[in-house]
């Protein structure tokens, strides 16, 4: 079955619990809403593969964008986009230089809402398409939670939510007014599931709570559009966010209680996750999380 379009069977009735008269009516009154599939037609090869397909990565000049830059392009991503706030520095450009004309930067604050619509015609304008969207720029601050001021909560909040909320939505806008089934992920956090036991940070768990809850609905409502939202959580990932943790003078007593791999990720090791869900691969995957976190028991 590969129709453009698919359309379900049966009109789904109103629940049996709270039916009154209304809630009928407005039951009988909607139409059954067309689906865009994203099933892979016949022709699709199965491989993971990220071929003629354009990515735009928030703040992936450094760190955990750069690494899922990195393995998008090896998995034969036509272009990566970096959408950072900042210039960027030699590791950037020495990816680009390694693959020319397929790694481009782009200044964007995505704390700006017409800051990221305008990086996504930049790239429609020049590449034709955008299939990807990864909202992974975002900031930690550790601190004990009785000491934060509403300014750090609101600099920690409009970075980590609502950047992420305006590339989610702004991507997916493009994404309907090109016909494009794209597909969106979120960079969470396991402090989105539980508290990082080596420094305190609970309005970043909040952000990262947010980041991976909102994946679960975004996902339900544009499901009809072919766009599908996912997230992934890292662990410990080394980058400049986590140059405290093999400081600690008690690093290596917590690995041992820890358990799991007693070491940080490199940020390349999170990129075959987001391959896959960047990928036509996962067409039938919509509104999950993919833990990446070998230190097994620090959150
Ligand atoms: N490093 C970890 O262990 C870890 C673990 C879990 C989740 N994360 C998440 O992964 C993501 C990337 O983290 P990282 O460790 O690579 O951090 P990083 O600080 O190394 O990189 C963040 C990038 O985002 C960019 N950026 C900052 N503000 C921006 C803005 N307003 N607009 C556009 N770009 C902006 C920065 O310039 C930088 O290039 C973040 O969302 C972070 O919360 C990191």
């Amino acid at each position: 079955m590969s129709p453009a379009a698919i359309v379900p069977q049966s009109t789904q009735t109103a629940p049996t619990a709270n039916t009154g008269p209304n809630t009928a009516q407005v039951a009988q009154s909607h139409e059954a809403p067309v689906y865009l599939t994203t099933e892979p037609d016949a022709s699709f090869d199965w491989k993971i593969s990220l071929k003629n397909k354009v990515v735009a990565i928030t703040g992936a000049n450094r760190g955990i964008g750069l690494g899922i830059a990195t393995v998008c392009l090896a998995n034969e991503a036509k272009e990566i986009w970096s959408l950072d706030l900042f210039e960027p520095g030699e590791e950037f450009e020495a990816l680009s230089k390694a693959h020319p004309k397929r790694v481009h930067y782009v200044q964007c604050d995505v704390t700006k809402e017409e800051s990221v619509i305008a990086a996504i015609d930049k790239i429609v304008a020049h590449s034709g398409r955008i299939d990807g969207m990864v909202a992974n720029a975002g900031m930690t601050k550790h601190q004990p939670a009785l000491d934060f001021d509403r300014p750090q909560l609101e600099q920690l909040f409009n970075l980590n939510v609502f950047g992420a909320y305006f590339c989610a939505t702004a991507a997916a806008k493009k994404f309907i007014e090109l016909g494009i089934k794209g597909s969106i992920v979120f960079t969470a956090s396991m402090t989105s599931y539980r508290p990082n036991r080596a420094a305190p940070s609970a309005p970043y768990g909040g952000t990262k709570g947010a980041v991976r809850n909102m994946a679960h609905t975004l996902a339900m409502e544009w499901a009809k559009h072919g766009i599908r939202v996912n997230s992934i959580s890292p662990g410990f990932v080394r980058t400049q966010m986590t140059y405290y943790v093999e400081k600690a003078p008690d690093w290596n007593l917590k690995m041992q209680y820890y358990g799991g791999m007693p070491r940080l990720a490199d940020p390349k090791e999170l990129g075959g996750a987001y391959v896959y869900l960047l990928s036509e691969g996962s067409s039938y995957t919509t509104g999950i999380d993919i833990p990446v976190a070998g230190i097994v028991g620090a959150w």
